[in-house]
């Protein structure tokens, strides 16, 4: 399949590394021009190493999301596409139900719902009012099923990731806005940090998941970031 995204303005979060990363690369060669935004500052060297211009915001405040996606339509003149990687594990890695607290769940509800439904928010008028445009949401697995990681937080945020995409998808499709949602498989590579720290079956605490994950892939081979973002 050869999709171009040539005059298209595409924002990608989760863009300092991992599957934000490829994305936006995938974005760049397909002919879109790409702003990258994350909350790790390692995005402004990505930035520079990819030739895209980067952000570093932290996408659970409304306020600098709205603010971000404010100032890339006065850079670009519009903005068409939203793909939304941010979120992840949140450091959280191993931690048992009973280490759930209020700061870790609002914490990893956050990095995974709040990044996607304020960007979404901010570059919906935009969107709507020039009659196209396209949001996909990363979300995992976890969020149709119970997760490897063992997370509770993790699996309900992507459960939820799910659901605002669906509600998001209903109230925009009108207005010539797509709203999708990815729920891959994890790549299993160096350069996709998240790879680590998943649970095996049975363990007692996170690790390399590489023979579960080649009996789990329809392929039964290592998907790579940039396979999981096409
Ligand atoms: N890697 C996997 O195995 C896997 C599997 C299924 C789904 N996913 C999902 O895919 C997405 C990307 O995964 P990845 O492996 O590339 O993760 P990653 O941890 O490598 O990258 C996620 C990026 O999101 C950024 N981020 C987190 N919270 C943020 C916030 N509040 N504001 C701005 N940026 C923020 C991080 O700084 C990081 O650069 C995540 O949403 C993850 O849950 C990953």
């Amino acid at each position: 399949m050869d999709l171009r995204f040539d005059g298209r303005v595409a924002l990608v979060s989760g863009g300092a590394q991992g599957i934000g990363r490829a994305i936006a690369i995938a974005f760049r060669e397909a002919g879109a021009r790409v702003h990258l935004v994350d909350r790790d500052s390692r995005i402004k060297e990505e930035g520079c190493d990819l030739g895209l211009p980067a952000h570093v915001v932290d996408l659970t405040d409304r306020d600098a999301s709205a603010g971000l996606v404010q100032s890339v339509v006065e850079q670009e003149g519009r903005l068409d596409i939203l793909a939304l990687a941010a979120g992840g594990l949140a450091g959280l890695a191993g931690l048992p139900l009973e280490g759930v607290t209020d700061e870790n769940w609002d914490r990893i509800m956050g990095a995974n719902v709040k990044s996607a439904l304020w960007l979404s928010q901010a570059a919906a008028p935009f969107m709507t009012k020039a009659g196209w445009g396209r949001i996909v949401i990363v979300s995992s697995g976890a969020g149709l099923r119970p997760s490897l990681t063992g997370l509770y937080g993790y699996t309900a945020s992507k459960h939820a990731v799910i659901g605002l995409t669906k509600q998001l998808s209903v109230g925009l499709a009108r207005h010539g806005v797509t709203v999708n949602s990815v729920a891959g498989l994890h790549p299993v590579e160096p350069g996709c940090p998240a790879a680590v720290g998943w649970m095996e079956p049975g363990a007692e605490s996170p690790g390399p998941v590489r023979r579960q994950h080649r009996s789990l892939g329809p392929t039964r081979r290592h998907r790579k970031c940039h396979t999981v973002s096409r």
